[in-house]
């Protein structure tokens, strides 16, 4: 199992609540994310933390865990509640079960009978969202099951947004979209991506990979070395180490790429910004790369300077340029970095620190917290310009196969 059992719990009393916390902070496959003390935050920290499974006391004062319940199985549905009541009457069990919940425990209950009925609901969870994924895959038009589109996402400079961007820009691919989703960290020395997605630091790598890259085929599966994050999207992390960075060539990285993009709609690289020739690698293979730049004259300086290496390269059609942090008050106008560039500036996403900088520090991609903000709203128009419309047919198999919202289908990529 590459990720813990994300658990959220539900209880108005503080005691209980603890006592739940602690029993399950020694499962090492379980990971408390939140604690709510009613109906109401319960929504609203599911909401933010994508839990995998919501412990949920039946008894609460200002909503029930019924309503609650219901309420969440709408609005998060790939959370799977577990009731938890004194009483065991078949009503409450009956209506717990109507409203969404999969499973109903009668308190006192063993700790061995609450980490059992946790690992039963997400594995069974699990397999549900397994069988929806043969029914998303075999839904899509063959066009969308050819090789997938590689993004990379670079700039001349560091510091200018590009794994915020490449994080945000794949779960709004996958989420909105419905798109199949792999992030690949290739800023292998100080990748931050798993920071940005809160990933467990022992998970596995791309430096896991190196000796399966350096036999003369391609690798069958890369299935083992990718994180599934909650969102739905899958991440291929850079290596633990700085030092472990020179391990990767640039031919075994073209063998993953290769490998993923039959397996994904979308492969959405976060290069490092040097020019080595690990990024050149990527940049060559990519059907798009997405360049970012702010309004800063260092970033415009760089960016002409890339233009030209670009064009001598021959990327011609497949740059376009992202202007990030777009904010009119910087003293800089959009029309005048045009000018000086030579060139019209294809996407911008606007500076929103407030939001970014708080959902990078709790390892909450904006995107997932905050989707009604303009800069998720920048984001989600930039992955569709990339990645084409929403997949409704998608959606509509995904549907039929259960009762499922659309968006479960994509967390059927957890591995
Ligand atoms: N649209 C935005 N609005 C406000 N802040 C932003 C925005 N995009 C990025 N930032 C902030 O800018 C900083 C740099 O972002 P990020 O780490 O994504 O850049 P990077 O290009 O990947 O940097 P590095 O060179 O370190 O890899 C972060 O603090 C991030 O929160
Ligand atoms: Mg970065």
């Amino acid at each position: 199992m590459s990720d813990q059992i994300r658990v959220l719990i539900v209880d108005d009393i503080p005691e209980t609540r603890d006592h739940l916390t602690k029993l399950l902070g020694f499962e090492s496959d379980i990971e408390v994310v939140g604690a709510a003390a009613s109906g109401g935050e319960a929504l609203e920290l599911a909401t933010r933390l994508l839990p995998d499974v919501v412990l949920m006391d039946i008894n609460m004062p200002d909503m029930d865990g019924i309503a609650a319940t219901e309420l969440l199985s709408a609005r998060v549905p790939t959370a799977a509640v577990v009731m938890m009541s004194v009483q065991g009457e078949s009503d409450y069990l009956r209506r717990s079960m109507l409203a969404g919940a999969r499973e109903f425990l009668v308190k006192p209950f063993s700790s061995d009978e609450l980490t059992a009925s946790i690992r039963q609901v997400y594995a069974r969870e699990r397999e549900k969202l397994d069988r929806l994924a043969v029914a998303t895959v075999t839904a899509l038009p063959a066009e969308d099951r050819a090789a997938g589109r590689i993004v990379a996402v670079f700039s001349p400079k560091g510091g200018v947004g590009r794994t915020t961007i490449a994080v945000n820009l794949a779960v709004a691919a996958a989420q909105e979209l419905n798109r199949r989703v792999v992030l690949v960290d290739a800023s292998f020395q100080f990748g931050d991506v798993g920071i940005l997605l809160n990933l467990n630091p022992k998970s596995k790598s791309i430096a896991d990979l190196v000796p399966e890259l350096e036999g003369a085929g391609e690798p069958e599966s890369l299935d083992t070395f990718v994180v599934s994050h909650s969102s739905g999207i899958r991440v291929l992390l850079a290596p633990p180490s700085p030092e472990m960075a020179e391990l990767i060539h640039p031919a075994g990285l073209k063998k993953v790429l290769e490998t993923l993009r039959r397996t994904h709609d979308l492969v959405v690289v976060d290069c490092a910004a040097w020019f080595n020739d690990v990024t050149l690698g990527v940049l060559d293979l990519a059907d798009v790369i997405l360049t970012l730049l702010t309004l800063e004259i260092t970033s415009i300086k760089d960016m002409r300077l890339f233009l030209e290496v670009a064009d001598q390269l021959g990327y011609g059609d497949k740059v376009q340029l992202v202007l990030n942090r777009a904010d009119s008050t910087l003293g800089i106008r959009v029309a005048d970095v045009e000018h000086s560039i030579g060139r019209k500036i294809d996407h911008t996403v606007v500076s929103d620190g407030r939001n970014v900088v708080y959902a990078l520090n709790r390892g909450v991609p904006f995107f997932l917290s905050n989707r009604e903000a303009q800069v998720s709203r920048d984001v989600l128009r930039l992955a569709e310009a990339i990645a084409g419309p929403r997949l409704e047919v998608v959606a509509e198999r995904a549907g039929e196969a259960g009762r499922a919202a659309p968006r479960k289908s994509l967390f059927a990529w957890r591995s």
